[in-house]
């Protein structure tokens, strides 16, 4: 899809396939009430017959309005003025997207007239473009009857003289990219764990890097992470017959010696819980615990992009958690590459055992900031629901900053506790700590959190428990491509723009 900027038309004149119109509660903005004027009052009456209230995301389709060159003219619905925020505005977006038909090649938006309390007006660009990218996602691989006819490919943002410009064009750019990056996550995401196990993730890592000079990527297997005693890692592997694989990828947009922010995702490619199994009812689910992976991937992908000048490692953690012959047992106990020991009570607590391994790895860049994602439990989903990811970290300069990215990015987080009260619940008898709360499942997400805390203490960490935020449940099963915004929003917060 094509974006194009425009300070101002004649909407009555242009010839377009649709014009795309917000209305609030309080009633048509600038150019509906322009429209309202030629028509004689059509569009007006129109909106009154059909009883259209301009709720947050209703739209009215008018079609053939008087004295207008345009066959159809879309108003969009944008709720309260006094309310409309970020939110509603990737809603507005999302919404008038998916109203429009597949007739509709070209549209005209006018959605920059709503003044939208919590973003300035570059904002507003990037964002209904990355509302409008995210709402034409479709996900058809595996569907043998595949999406023909082809619906939008321009659309035209109309944005006032001061956007109209290098800004404006790089508001679009930087939507496109955030886009990008999301859509990538949910093609992983939502790729079956027959095909997407970890070596086919490796395999994408090197896709990635083919012709980017920026990007190189190594990867490690069984034998070499035995040598660098990734017991815990391995514990978890060993018991399926993919191999699983440690893999880094390493953006270099920044200066040669600028610290890396290091980021390490989850990517448990199908989670069985091991020996001490899941139960039957949603397992197929668990095929989205590589969603943390699959948003480093969407990460670095966005940042090839956006070409943004900063220095990032991606270091996903892949593994398949199978119950077999040569699975961990509860109560196995192992070394992990820290030295320090665990009991492994519950094989079904794997994220933070591929998590720990990999988080003693990254040590070795010097990282200036290190942020794991990861689907890593269901008491998160318990405590947060699924509307904000769950965000742990001692620092709190870092957790501000993450809690910020978040909100100005639609993809928001929220902070838990890590505090030192909960670490005595992983005391084990026999080994350094269990790798389950002795507690219970009280507090699980903070016990979980806490667990790695154990293994970050030479850096700047923060953790994000994304078990509520990274799909969706029910017949609109699908990856959702979080937290790729919120990272995103993050790193460029971290660059001097
Ligand atoms: N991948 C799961 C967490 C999960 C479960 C995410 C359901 C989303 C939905 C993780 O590996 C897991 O199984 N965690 C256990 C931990 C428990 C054994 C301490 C859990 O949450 O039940
Ligand atoms: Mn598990
Ligand atoms: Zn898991």
């Amino acid at each position: 899809m094509e974006f194009a900027l425009l300070p101002s038309i004649n909407a009555a004149l242009v010839a377009t396939d649709a014009l795309i119109i917000p209305m609030t509660s309080e009633g048509l903005g600038a150019t509906g009430q322009a429209l309202d004027a030629i028509s004689a009052g059509a569009l007006s009456a129109t909106v009154k017959a059909a009883n259209f209230e301009a709720k947050l995301g209703q739209t009215l389709a008018v079609y053939h309005l008087a004295n207008t060159s345009t066959p159809l003219v879309l108003v969009v619905g944008a709720g309260s003025a006094a309310e409309f925020n970020g939110r509603a505005l990737q809603k507005v977006a999302a919404s008038a997207f998916k109203a429009l038909n597949t007739k509709t090649k070209h549209a005209y938006s006018f959605l920059s007239e709503l003044v939208v309390t919590d973003r300035n007006s570059s904002e507003v660009i990037s964002d209904v473009v990355r509302a409008t990218l995210e709402a034409s996602y479709r996900f058809e691989t595996f569907k043998s009857k595949k999406t023909t006819d082809t619906g939008l490919s321009q659309l035209t943002l109309v944005v006032g003289e001061s956007l109209a410009n290098s800004e404006g064009q790089a508001a679009i750019a930087w939507g496109e990219s955030v886009a990008t990056g999301l859509n990538f996550a949910r093609d992983l995401g939502n790729m079956p764990p027959n095909i997407c196990h970890p070596s086919y993730l490796a395999e994408q890592a090197h896709l990635l890097a083919k012709n980017e000079r920026k990007l190189s990527v190594n990867v490690l297997g069984e034998k070499e992470m035995e040598k660098l005693g990734m017991g815990a890692f391995l514990a978890v592997s060993k018991g399926s017959d993919q191999e699983g694989k440690l893999i880094v990828m390493e953006y270099n947009g920044g200066k040669k010696g600028d610290k890396p922010v290091v980021l390490v995702g989850k990517g448990v490619t199908f989670d069985t819980g091991g020996i001490s199994i899941k139960p039957a009812a949603a397992m197929d689910e668990m095929k989205y615990d590589m969603c943390g992976a699959a948003s480093v991937f969407g990460v670095i992908k966005a940042l090839l992009a956006a070409k943004l000048p900063i220095n990032v490692v991606g270091v996903i953690a892949a593994a398949e958690n199978m119950p077999s012959g040569k699975a961990t047992r509860p109560g196995d106990i192992v070394t992990t590459m820290s030295g320090q020991t665990v009991e492994i009570l519950n094989t079904d607590a794997e994220g933070r055992l591929v998590l720990c391994d990999a988080l003693t790895y990254i040590a070795r860049y010097e990282p200036a900031v290190v942020i794991d994602i990861a689907t890593l439990t269901g008491a998160c989903v318990v405590a947060l629901g699924k509307v904000v990811s769950g965000l742990f970290s001692p620092n709190d300069d870092l957790a501000n900053a993450l809690t910020e990215a978040g909100q100005r990015s639609n993809d928001r987080a929220w902070r838990m506790p890590v505090w030192q009260d909960y670490q005595e619940l992983l005391d084990s008898p026999f080994a350094d700590m269990g790798n389950i709360s002795n507690g219970g499942p009280y507090g699980g997400a903070i016990t979980a959190a806490c667990f790695l805390a154990r293994f970050t203490k030479d850096y700047t960490w923060a953790h994000l428990d994304i078990a509520g935020t990274a799909w969706n449940s029910g017949a609109q099963k699908a990856s959702t491509g979080r937290p790729v915004p919120l990272l995103m929003h993050y790193l460029s917060s971290r660059v001097a723009r």
